[in-house]
């Protein structure tokens, strides 16, 4: 039985009722409670970490140790948490972290909604001055995007907050995060759109009662759980918090190459809280700390790519240096002019420092579980997951399975394969600690 059959099977065991090329995705989100506080495009099913529990042997002593090493909005240690286990998540982004922060221990800050609510409503009968508060390139950013009474409004209640010495308390953040989510007239969802494409926007106090009102009703779930999770906001490149050999399973989804840019994506988040005020500041304080997977992200790493070719395993630095030479030479004639050529070592080689640190922290024959995508750049196909395979198992993984679990369509023409029925898809890596 492959690994994705097992998948299928502890999905079908647990009550499962979402088709299998839903597991990957954050689809199903809505319909769970905490969970869908706040969760965007690039997450995964509690589903899918769900199934990947019920395939680890129960310890007889302890709960089980779950690590996700690139936490996102948090689906895998909230997951982990309600389930019982002990969960550790690592992500550097400074928005993502804190949201995570709020659901994974939603049991901790439970009991302060309620001065959240005061907090929040005081500020938003009261208003701020959002032109005369925010810095100017975050306000004439943000000015686009809200009528000028809401946007008052919502600053107001990030002022009250402060107030109520809340500024940083990661569940305010996430409600008034959400509402300004709602409240936001530009299309958000994904990657980040221009303000000129529109949605249908919530007065900011319609907002207020939408996101309580969804808050409020899930409380059951919001205290269930009896173990803290605990997310550090670094990268984990270097997870020396965990002691080795004390994980019994990963359960994860790295950025995908030439996806998500995660610190553009989150821009109007990160200039709402002040935690970026222009668009260098979001390159040095959030695009910096995160694995490089696109073309945004490549300041200060042309000069290191020798550095990260040589530090990848002979067979996958072979392969990778050929579909370097083709991207380079295909950059030279297209008009972009995109520099995917200096991707793909940098890309590979950070997830490989992932990847020792992943089978160090593992318990010896304990599973590793990662969806994860490959990519077309230029017409020129990348087989990524197939290539962390690889480095998975120079890595010190064993059993090491790589299966395409849904197809992401032909949007892609890949040139090289002219005829070829191949499109992209998302693939389940599979593998155990040696
Ligand atoms: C595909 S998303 C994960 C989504 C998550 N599974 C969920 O359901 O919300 C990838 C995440 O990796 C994070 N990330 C990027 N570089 C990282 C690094 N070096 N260490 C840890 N996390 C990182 C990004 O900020 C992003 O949140």
């Amino acid at each position: 039985m492959t690994a994705h059959a097992k998948l299928a099977s502890a999905h079908i065991a647990q009550g499962g009722r979402v088709s299998l090329e839903r597991l990957p995705t954050n689809t199903t989100t809505s319909n769970h409670a905490v969970h869908r506080w706040f969760n965007f495009i690039a997450g995964f099913s509690p589903e899918l970490v769900r199934a990947c529990a019920a395939m680890t042997p129960e310890s007889p002593s302890a709960p089980l140790v779950l690590l996700d090493p690139f936490a996102g909005c948090g689906t895998a240690p909230l997951a982990g948490r309600m389930l019982g286990l002990k969960a550790i998540g690592y992500d550097p982004h400074p928005f993502f972290s804190i949201i995570s922060e709020a659901k994974a221990n939603s049991h901790r800050y439970w009991t302060d909604l309620p001065l959240i609510r005061t907090a929040i409503g005081n500020g938003l009968n009261k208003r701020g001055d959002a032109e005369g508060y925010l810095s100017t390139s975050a306000f004439a950013f943000l000015n686009k995007m809200f009528n000028k009474a809401d946007l008052d409004a919502l600053v107001g209640a990030r002022i009250s907050l402060q107030d109520e010495g809340m500024g940083e308390h990661p569940l305010a953040i996430l409600v008034l995060s959400r509402m300004i989510d709602y409240s936001c007239f530009a299309a958000t969802d994904g990657i980040y759109k221009a303000p000129s494409s529109t949605k249908r926007a919530l007065s900011a106090t319609a907002s207020f009662s939408r996101v309580l009102d969804t808050v409020e009703s899930d409380a059951l779930e919001a205290l269930s759980g009896v173990n803290d999770a605990k997310i550090y906001a670094k990268s984990s490149e270097n997870m020396c918090e965990i002691e080795s050999k004390s994980v019994d399973l990963v359960v994860t989804s790295p950025p995908y190459l030439n996806n998500f840019d995660f610190a553009e994506m989150t821009r109007m988040y990160l200039y709402f809280w002040g935690m970026a005020d222009t668009w260098a500041d979001i390159s040095s304080k959030v695009r910096s700390k995160l694995i490089v997977n696109t073309t945004t992200a490549l300041r200060g790493q042309k000069e290191l790519q020798t550095t990260y070719r040589n530090s990848l395993p002979f067979g996958v630095a072979e392969e990778a240096a050929q579909v370097v030479d083709e991207l380079t030479s295909k950059r030279l004639v297209k008009a972009g002019k995109k520099e995917y050529d200096f991707l793909i070592y940098p890309y590979l080689s950070q997830m490989q420092n992932v990847l020792r640190e992943c089978a160090r922290a593992l318990k010896i024959d304990a599973p590793f579980h990662m969806m994860v995508s490959d990519a077309a750049l230029y017409g020129v196909y990348i087989p990524a997951p197939e290539w962390l395979g690889t480095i998975m198992r120079a890595s010190g993984f064993t059993d090491v399975q790589v299966e395409m679990v849904r197809p992401r369509g032909h949007r892609w023409v890949l040139d090289k394969r002219e005829g070829s029925e191949r499109g992209l898809g998302e693939y389940y890596v599979f593998g155990r600690a040696a």
